[in-house]
């Protein structure tokens, strides 16, 4: 009797075996695992992205097997910090169980190639190349015109470039994106898109770049008068996927102006040359709903209301909120960008509405400094007048944080500065007006 159950437990244990088997028998580079590692890993493993070396072609996987099926297995790669039940996003990167076992059934089968098949690797460096994730060249690039140098002596700098431009006429931006020749030493950019339309004030005799801490900051005041009106802006973080937007929605780029780059560059041990920019991707059909980005917190909208203040004792744990009232129209959500520094733990943001119902907007468990993203939601969050916007930072400040920049822990401010080992508590947001239907639009 005993026997029989253990034979029939056997037999049921090797058909689930052989099932595996044939499913990593069927598994082979070019047709399965390729596809794969490209949509999940290449956006940052490939030439000049953050990550220490590529994942595009067979022999750049198969060197790396046994280290890849050790960060796939234990979810360490690729990095997502969203909690993926508080709310759906459309540019979710990690793995589901079954591409998990894919991937590492793959390499137990001893890597099998399958029909060699260039076309993908080719089409993505054609885009490494052109300088650009998006799946298309841009159609402007506005970058610098020669080479930053971020000396190898180990101080971080928060450089502000300027890139003027004149086009023959206005265009509609599709997408955009960050590009640099070199991201390694990049901790975070952001740029500012600001239109000069008063033809007498010069794009080109004012300073072409500032350091915001050296002697010459105070330059940073020729610039005063292109920041009259601003556009738009845009940033990057490490990993942060291109800002595409649905085909009616989209913002006008004007004919002249100047963008105001900020890159801000992390200490390096040798020198690091860095030309950085923006690509913009247009689009010949109008732009019916404009796009719009407004930032809460830290550096943006009711920054004096974080309470209690951002202010952390070494030592402390401490949890900050903010409300920010939302009197205007009703507005459809696109994307949210959480955004803290070194000694966040936990991000929350949620609306609360006129009815007393809650809208979860974004909850990141357990913050990572260095896994952040431009969270594009799967169905637009959709924001009714009289929404009071909450926004929740919890920080360690503790010896215990192995990511505390500080050892042993000290004091650490948020006095606007924003260097990386100060604080942030910022909320961007990136919205349309409402239409009715958006509770319909999805945007993956
Ligand atoms: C958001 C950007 C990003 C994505 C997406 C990503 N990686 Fe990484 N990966 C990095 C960076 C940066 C490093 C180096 C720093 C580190 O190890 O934390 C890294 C390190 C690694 C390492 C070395 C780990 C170690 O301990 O040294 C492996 C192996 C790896 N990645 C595999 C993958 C695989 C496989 C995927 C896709 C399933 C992937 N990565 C997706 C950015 C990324």
């Amino acid at each position: 009797m005993i026997k029989l159950v253990y034979v029939g437990v056997l037999a049921c244990w090797l058909g689930l075996w052989s099932s595996f088997s044939a499913l990593a028998q069927q598994a082979t580079f070019y047709q399965t695992i390729q596809p794969l590692i490209h949509a999940k890993c290449a956006v940052c493993h490939r030439p000049g992205e953050a990550s220490p070396f590529s994942l595009i072609t067979y022999d750049d996987v198969a060197k790396r097997a046994t280290f890849i099926k050790k960060v796939v297995s234990t979810g360490y790669m690729p990095p997502w910090r969203a909690d993926d039940h508080y709310t759906a996003f459309a540019n979710k990167r990690s793995l589901t169980p079954e591409q998990i076992s894919v991937i590492t059934s793959w390499i137990d089968a001893g890597l099998p190639k399958g029909k060699v098949r260039k076309e993908a690797e080719e089409a993505l460096m054609t885009r490494v190349n052109a300088g650009t994730a998006h799946n298309r060249p841009p159609d402007l690039t506005l970058k610098l015109d020669k080479p930053f140098r971020q000396s190898g002596d180990g101080v971080e700098r928060f450089m502000v470039f300027k890139l003027p431009f004149e086009l023959a006429s206005t265009a509609n931006v599709a997408a955009l994106e960050f590009t640099s020749s070199n991201k390694k030493v990049i901790h975070h950019a952001n740029f500012a898109i600001h239109p000069v339309e008063d033809t007498t004030i010069s794009l080109t005799n004012t300073i072409a770049q500032v350091d915001l801490n050296g002697a010459d900051a105070w330059h940073y005041q020729e610039w005063m008068p292109y920041k009259k009106q601003m556009t738009y802006y845009g940033g990057w973080i490490p990993g942060s996927s291109v800002e595409t937007y649905p085909e009616d929605m989209g913002w006008v780029l004007p004919k002249r102006g100047v963008v105001l780059l900020t890159v801000h560059l992390g200490p390096a041990g040798k020198d690091e040359d860095v030309i950085a920019g923006v690509n913009f991707f247009f689009k010949k059909t109008p732009i019916k709903r404009t796009v719009n980005v407004i930032s809460l917190g830290s550096g943006g909208i009711a920054e004096k209301n974080i309470s209690p203040p951002l202010l952390l004792f070494g030592g402390e744990v401490k949890t900050c909120s903010l409300q920010v009232a939302y009197r205007n129209q009703p507005i459809t959500l696109l994307y949210a960008w959480p955004h803290m520094h070194q000694v966040g733990k936990e991000f929350t943001a949620f609306a609360t509405l006129p009815n007393a119902d809650t809208l979860k907007l974004v909850h990141i468990p357990d913050w990572d400094f260095r896994w952040q993203e431009l969270y594009r939601y799967q169905k637009p969050v959709i924001l009714p007048t009289g929404s009071v916007v909450n926004v929740i930072g919890t920080y360690d400040n503790t010896d215990a944080n192995p990511m505390n920049p500080n050892k042993p822990a000290k004091l650490i401010t948020s006095d606007g500065k924003m260097r990386s080992d100060q604080e942030m508590m910022t909320l961007i947001l990136i919205y349309t007006t409402y239409q009715t239907g958006d509770e319909n639009l999805r945007l993956d």
